[in-house]
């Protein structure tokens, strides 16, 4: 069997100039239940995340949180100093214990968690900062003028949003450029059908999460069954391939603490759906959401 390459998702510049293969990996599962604490089997996430440069996987999603730190702290063990890879992180969300998220916008807190990123992943600028969500008890412009104090002291490159709306990225885009976007996407969940359209006429990087589920259209029987039996490949496979298919600034992060896992997902960026199978899934996550 030939190895699999991300390279075969094809490539985006992140904010017009970085660019990655577009099929990624979300760093947010080399943790421990609940996204907290180590990892359960800490090698085998070492063993995942040594194998993205060997698999083509050059944009890697992660953020402060998770674990908290544990994620950021793993990808240096496991990657620095990070030749031709892109590390994206986030900040905006505290923890208090397992799967317990906390929005906190106030733009000194947004500042020093983005200098503590930097310091945690050993880089003198971060490639890809993203606001994990907007405060709704800070003034949002206060929020973006954080970010914008972030790129214009460089210990930022290219800064993004996640879990927003268009509007709320044309105000962002008042105060600095939107260099990516992160919703929760994936053919049975098409809420951020706007948002997608709305980046891929922007020339933003849209950067779905939770990208492998497919809910019930995943059914053996199902409408996803069958086109992966078309195509000698499992459900989660045809999903990815179906949402890199979607639009061309589509940036997807399936996330796994397994080697073999990875090496399926990244198998997807091969799997060419034809137009048929394409609409055919199309319509049936439409009915579905
Ligand atoms: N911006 C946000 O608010 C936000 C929220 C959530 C996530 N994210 C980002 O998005 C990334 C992806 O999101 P996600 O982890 O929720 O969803 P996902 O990548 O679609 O799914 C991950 C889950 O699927 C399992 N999995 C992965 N590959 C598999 C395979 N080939 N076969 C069977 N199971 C497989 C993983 O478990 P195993 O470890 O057992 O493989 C894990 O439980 C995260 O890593 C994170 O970077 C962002």
């Amino acid at each position: 069997m030939t190895t699999p390459n991300a390279a075969a998702s094809g490539t985006f510049q992140v904010g017009g100039e970085a660019t990655v293969n577009r099929l990624g990996f979300g760093a947010m599962r080399v943790t421990g239940p609940g996204i907290w604490g180590p990892p359960q089997d800490k090698a085998e996430c070492l063993r995942a995340l040594r194998r993205l440069p060997e698999l083509g996987v050059t944009f890697i999603d992660t953020a402060d949180s998770y674990g908290p730190d544990v994620s950021e702290e793993l990808i240096r063990e496991a990657l620095h100093p990070y030749g031709g890879l892109l590390i994206a992180t986030k900040g905006g969300l505290t923890r208090g214990g397992p799967d317990q998220w906390t929005p906190k916008g106030d733009p000194d807190y947004l500042i020093a968690q983005a200098k503590k990123s930097l310091k945690k992943l050993g880089v003198e600028q971060i490639a890809l900062w993203q606001l994990h969500r907007i405060d709704p008890k800070v003034p949002r412009d206060e929020q973006f003028g954080a970010i914008r104090q972030l790129l214009d002291e460089g210990i930022i490159r290219h800064a993004g949003l996640s879990e927003v709306g268009v509007e709320e990225i044309r105000a962002a885009q008042s105060v600095f450029p939107v260099a990516t976007v992160q919703n929760r996407y994936n053919l049975a969940d098409r809420k951020s059908e706007d948002v997608l359209d709305y980046c891929q006429g922007a020339g933003i990087g849209f950067i779905p999460w939770y990208p492998l589920a497919a809910g019930d259209l995943a059914r053996p029987g199902g409408p996803l069954d069958a086109v992966a039996r078309a195509h000698g490949a499992t459900p989660g496979q045809v999903a990815l391939a179906w949402v890199l298919r979607r639009s061309p600034v589509m940036l997807p992060i399936p996330g796994t603490s397994k080697v073999a896992h990875l090496e399926e997902n990244v198998a997807a960026a091969a799997i060419t759906l034809s137009d048929e199978q394409f609409e055919a899934l199309s319509e049936a996550g439409r009915k579905a959401a």
